[in-house]
């Protein structure tokens, strides 16, 4: 395990979520939930590998949508909700204070169908 500080939370407010790049260079997805529950994903749609952080967004069900071909997420646990024969990679993250790290280490993003 290899934590890093990717941002803080103030830099994604309740409800949102953002793209942030390691210092390796993978892109993640910081999905702010409430409580400061914090979940990172790839920043990849596994669809046709169109960045989430562009063409994503939280629907007022808190449903992660990539707007590109309208696949949807849950965006708490990344599992496919249509189609559900996909996935998000999760990374592991934790919050200290106001800071909030991931660990990229081991993990590829997922890719699916087209
Ligand atoms: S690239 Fe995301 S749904 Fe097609």
């Amino acid at each position: 395990m290899a934590f890093e500080k990717i941002c803080t939370l103030d830099d994604v407010w309740e409800g949102e979520m953002k793209a942030f790049t390691t210092k390796d260079g993978t892109e993640v997805l910081v999905v702010a939930h409430e409580d400061d529950k914090i979940v990172i994903f790839q920043n990849m749609c596994p669809h046709q590998e169109i960045t989430l952080g562009q063409k994503g967004i939280l629907n007022e069900n808190g449903v992660l949508v990539c707007t590109a071909h309208l696949w949807e997420f849950d965006s708490c646990t990344g599992k496919g909700l249509n189609p559900t024969d996909c996935k998000l990679a999760v990374y592991p993250s934790k919050v200290e204070g106001d800071d909030i790290y991931v660990d990229t280490e081991g993990i590829t993003p997922e890719k699916s169908h087209s």
